[in-house]
């Protein structure tokens, strides 16, 4: 396996890092759920990269069938006991990498592919992918951190000063907004979306989830009224495939 996907599966097999900042999952569910708050039901929904599988499990009584894929088997556990939890029945799990699920053309109704962006090795490839498995008039629900905004770029800045000291050796990829959008809209176009910061830089253990996600709301608003959105380095899209 390749040194940087490697170095991701290492880092999400170790589930609590990502889920201790469940403050950020909570705000993507909502911002999913706003999103298809006027659709009724969608009959074959996608969730890849699923992580612990809040964010479409929450959302599952709109889905007929919810398809869950994550390469990390741990995230795949903690899926599935959420999915009992919440007792949603109607999913099918799979333990896999992205580029070797092999689902066919136009696949599903709804893709949900959050928090990807920043570690994949091919995003052109995962673009391309995402618009060939989604029906032509089928949704697309997509993040990305900006590079190329001003945020983005105290992102990077901070992880590569993390690197310095050795308390991390991983990089994440550098994303362009502007990249990003120009070739979603080659093959969608742009329903609505949801500009916020999910990170607080070195702050962040200096505040609760519950204090970041009061925080955050109280910044950048809901999907309805969503403010401050210079400020946000991240996006939420809802994309419809033309
Ligand atoms: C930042 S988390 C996002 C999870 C979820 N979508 C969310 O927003 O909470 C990234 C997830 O992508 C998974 N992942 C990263 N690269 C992958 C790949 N090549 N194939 C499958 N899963 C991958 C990781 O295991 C991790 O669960």
């Amino acid at each position: 396996m390749e040194q940087k996907k490697q170095a991701v599966k290492s880092f999400y097999e170790n589930t609590h890092t990502y889920l201790g900042q469940d403050y950020n999952i909570r705000i993507r569910s909502e911002i999913v759920t706003a999103f298809l708050a006027d659709y009724d039901t969608f009959d074959s929904v996608l969730d890849m990269p699923c992580g612990n599988g809040m964010i479409s499990l929450q959302n599952a009584s709109k889905f007929n069938a919810l398809t869950l894929v994550d390469f990390s088997k741990n995230m795949i556990k903690e899926t599935k006991a959420n999915a009992q939890k919440l007792m949603v029945e109607n999913i099918q799990t799979i333990c896999s990498d992205i580029f070797q699920t092999n689902f066919s053309d136009n696949a599903f109704d709804l893709v949900i592919s959050l928090g990807i962006f920043a570690h994949i090795e091919n995003p052109q490839r995962l673009i391309d992918e995402l618009i060939r498995i989604t029906k032509p008039g089928g949704l697309l629900i997509i993040q990305n951190t900006a590079s190329d905004h001003f945020y983005g770029k105290l992102i990077h800045f901070y992880q590569r000063i993390k690197r310095k000291a050795g308390k991390s050796t991983y990089t994440l990829n550098k994303i362009p907004r502007k990249w990003l959008e120009k070739e979603f809209l080659k093959e969608t176009k742009l329903l609505n979306r949801y500009d916020y910061n999910q990170s607080f830089l070195g702050f962040s253990k200096l505040f609760s989830n519950e204090k970041k996600y009061t925080l955050t709301k109280k910044l950048f608003g809901d999907a309805m009224n969503n403010k401050n959105r210079w400020l946000g380095s991240d996006t939420i899209y809802l994309f419809q495939k033309n």
